[in-house]
């Protein structure tokens, strides 16, 4: 039997688990991180890669930046397409110099597992936890399997950083929250290309086809997706296909979408989940263990970030001051930003994404929403703001 001592015991290497790992460093608290699948797989895991301006700032802070800030791509605004008709939303300008930046989210947990397995830092891969103890007493247990053998870690608080499917959720008492689920009728097909993007900005397109969205990786490889039925399947999409109807549904007069050859391909669902209490005694969720928002606005991995910011707070206020305000606010505090995001991402899916007929009365509203985007530059930075990210600071009410 293994049996590891730290103060936090972190179950999950995702963005979440591994940005809160090297915040508690940097202000002297330990950690230990148990993660379900190998380093490859991790590490290989193609995801969004759209990072808020607060995401961006905390990777610097936290000194993981050097790589993000060589190959990331900054961008100042974004394209906003309906109809084969296509407006510019400033960011800059409309928020004060705000920005996004694209890079891969597989790229910032090369990062961070990087940074902290040369640290000599603890990090367990091919570690499954499967049970969580004593979270209502001060040493909290967290029990994993690692190559065969059982394990322990015994820690002040147990931070489930473990996704959708993991454990965490399950040991927090189900009468203790009430639970919010959209399974959205459509999903996104998937593709990164060895290919120059034909933009110099995200296109989020509605065609009367359904969704389509031309992201980026860097000056060769594209990202781009397309909304598809939830039951279609990715044999019925030839790299063929695809081209043409991306370049079908992201058409505008005078612009062109270069093709080129497809590495990867795949269908992911599109759901929104939610619960309103995120903790029980000294267990905390934060990231995709909390919520999933659809991917239209590429806000799950800032949440993400932004729950373990919140988090942070609370342990130090824990360690270091002797309070516990914070945590005992971590839920409320996480699910205004949450919420707020929740909101967004149901607001980008539901204007660009297909879902009824064309002409029919919820197009009809689509279409007022963009003509209102064309004429109103409250409303463009609204979005403007969202897109790129509240700063904390907003959150204080
Ligand atoms: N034991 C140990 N590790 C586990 C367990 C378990 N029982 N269950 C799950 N895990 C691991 C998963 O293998 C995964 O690597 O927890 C990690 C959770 O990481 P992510 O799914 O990346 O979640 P998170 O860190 O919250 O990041 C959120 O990921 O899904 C995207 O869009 C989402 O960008 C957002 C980001
Ligand atoms: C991506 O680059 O993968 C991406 C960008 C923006 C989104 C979703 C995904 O809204």
């Amino acid at each position: 039997m293994k049996r590891i001592q730290t103060q936090v015991g972190i179950i999950g290497a995702g963005p979440a688990g591994l940005t809160l790992a090297h915040w508690l460093k940097q202000k002297g608290i330990s950690s230990v991180i148990v993660e379900l699948r190998s380093r490859e797989y991790v590490e290989g895991r193609v995801r969004a890669g759209l990072l808020e301006q607060n995401t961006v700032d905390i990777l610097n802070e936290l000194g993981m930046g050097a790589r993000m800030q060589k190959e990331g791509m900054v961008h100042d605004g974004v394209y906003l397409s309906f109809d084969q008709e296509r407006v510019h939303i400033p960011f800059a300008e409309l928020t004060g110099g705000r920005q996004i930046t694209i890079y891969g989210q597989q790229e910032v947990v090369k990062d961070l597992t990087d940074a902290w397995l040369q640290a000599g830092e603890q990090l367990y891969f091919e570690a499954g936890a499967h049970q969580i103890t004593d979270i209502d007493t001060n040493c909290s247990k967290i029990h994993f399997t690692h190559n065969g053998e059982e394990g322990i870690i015994d820690c002040d608080f147990v931070a489930a950083c473990d996704g959708f499917h993991g454990i965490g959720r399950k040991a927090i008492q189900k009468d203790s929250y009430r639970a919010y689920d959209i399974t959205y009728p459509f999903s996104w097909l998937g593709i990164l290309a060895n290919v120059a993007p034909s933009t110099d900005e995200l296109i989020y397109s509605y065609h009367q086809n359904g969704f389509a969205l031309h992201s980026l990786r860097s000056d060769t490889v594209s990202r781009l997706y397309i909304q598809v039925d939830n039951d279609d399947h990715i044999d019925n999409w030839s790299d063929d296909r695809i081209w043409e109807e991306l370049a079908l549904r992201l058409g505008t007069k005078g612009w062109s979408l270069q093709s080129g050859p497809i590495f990867d391909k795949s269908i992911t669902p599109m759901r929104s989940h939610m619960i309103d209490n995120l903790s029980s005694g000294r267990l905390f969720l934060a990231g995709d263990a909390a919520h999933i928002v659809p991917p239209t606005g590429g806000k799950g991995l800032n949440l993400a970030i932004a729950d373990v910011k919140h988090l942070v707070d609370g342990l130090i206020g824990f360690y270091k001051e002797n309070e516990t305000q914070l945590l005992d606010n971590y839920t409320e505090l996480a699910l205004r930003r949450i919420w707020r995001a929740q909101d967004f991402s149901n607001f980008m899916t539901t204007l660009l994404h297909k879902q009824d007929d064309h002409g029919s009365f919820t197009y009809q509203l689509q279409k007022a929403k963009f003509d209102y985007i064309k004429m109103s530059s409250a409303y463009r930075t609204t979005i403007a703001e969202n897109y790129v990210g509240l700063p904390f600071e907003s959150y204080d009410y």
